[in-house]
């Protein structure tokens, strides 16, 4: 008996004394299994009642039972005290200093391609268009045929064609566009832009890349005129490059338009004086338009004795190169972050 008590003190003397000076969790973990577990201290003590007599077995039963509890509140006292300090420890170290100075990030920003998209769409959205697009594996049909080139026709040889048989292509040009939107619109009035990429047996240098970008433009209403025509752009040039930029008209020829112009605008590096950029003659031809052929509105689902309507097309490396005189056009392909954080 008196060795069991004696047992019995020295295990809370030394259970304290242990948790007192534990400096980690995990210690009083272990301190938990040594003195309260099923193979530890106090259970031993309780397995040797069975030595005593009736009238002690309940006194020191009585006594482990009360110690058990004031190991387990000690335990868990000191449990807390550790978790604080470990959690103060923590926020101090990920404390943010708001004063220091940040360090210059590099954002990704728009390409310069799109800056060019989201410049003509707005100015076009702002004068009523809306935006359309089509398909870039696209039919034969809405590429060529129903834009009033049919296979024998000359015109075609002009735009290397990429075929995946004979009637699926990879559209040359956004004009398929055209056909398509006249189709889901007839018979009402149409006024869109039709942004996309297309794509060109060419062989790559500095002004040519198979795949390139266009932005077509498609109006078909009742007494649509060439001179509508000629007043969109203006707006539309003066917009994109400048108050004081001229637009000047020559004759040209594209299957689906009739009659057809090339639109030059003063050139925006010199204003007209000469430069390399526009070979020294004062003009840079930035469009192909036109006034819709008969036979094209007709595939569209419109007649053309009731609807007329005008059509252009722009290439949006061409006014890239120009507006941000890069040199070459493979830059904007390569994806060069040196090349791409000029913008
Ligand atoms: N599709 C023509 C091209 O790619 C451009 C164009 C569009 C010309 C609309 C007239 C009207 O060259």
């Amino acid at each position: 008996m008196d060795n069991i008590n004696e047992k019995i003190i020295n295990i809370q003397k030394d259970a304290l004394n242990e948790i007192k000076s534990a400096k980690e969790s995990k210690k009083l973990e272990d301190i938990r299994i040594n003195y309260l577990g099923k193979k530890g201290e106090l259970t031993s003590i309780l397995k040797m009642l069975g030595t005593l007599t009736k009238e002690e077995r309940p006194v020191v039963g009585d006594k482990v039972n009360r110690l058990r509890v004031e190991i387990e509140e000690a335990l868990n006292g000191a449990v807390m005290q550790l978790k604080k300090a470990e959690t103060d420890v923590k926020f101090e170290s990920e404390k943010t200093d708001l004063t220091l100075k940040g360090s210059a990030q590099k954002y990704v920003r728009r390409h310069p391609l799109q800056a060019i998209f989201d410049e003509v769409e707005d100015i076009f959205l702002g004068m009523g268009f809306s935006i359309a697009e089509g398909p870039e594996i696209e039919k034969e049909y809405y590429n060529f045929e129903a834009l009033n080139m049919p296979a024998s026709h000359p015109a075609r040889d002009s735009q290397d064609t990429l075929y995946f048989n004979k009637e699926l292509l990879l559209r040359t040009h956004t004009s398929p566009v055209q056909i398509r939107t006249m189709e889901k619109m007839a018979p009402n009035p149409v006024r869109v832009i039709c942004p996309g990429r297309v794509y060109r047996r060419d062989t790559i240098d500095a002004t040519h890349s198979p795949q390139f970008h266009q932005i077509e433009g498609l109006v078909v209403d009742k007494n649509v005129k060439f001179s509508d025509l000629i007043g969109a752009l203006e707006v539309f040039i003066k917009k994109m490059f400048g108050e004081e930029r001229k637009i000047r008209l020559r004759p040209g020829f594209f299957p689906f338009t009739e009659p057809s112009a090339e639109v030059d605008v003063s050139c925006i590096i010199c204003g007209g004086s000469g430069c390399p950029a526009c070979k020294n003659n004062g003009w840079l031809e930035i469009l192909g338009s036109g006034t819709v052929h008969p036979f094209v509105l007709k595939a569209g689902g419109y007649d053309p004795e009731i609807f007329t309507g005008y059509a252009f097309g722009m290439g949006i490396e061409r006014i890239a190169m120009l507006k941000y005189g890069v040199p070459d056009i493979r830059m904007f392909f390569e994806n060069d972050i040196r090349f791409l954080h000029q913008f």
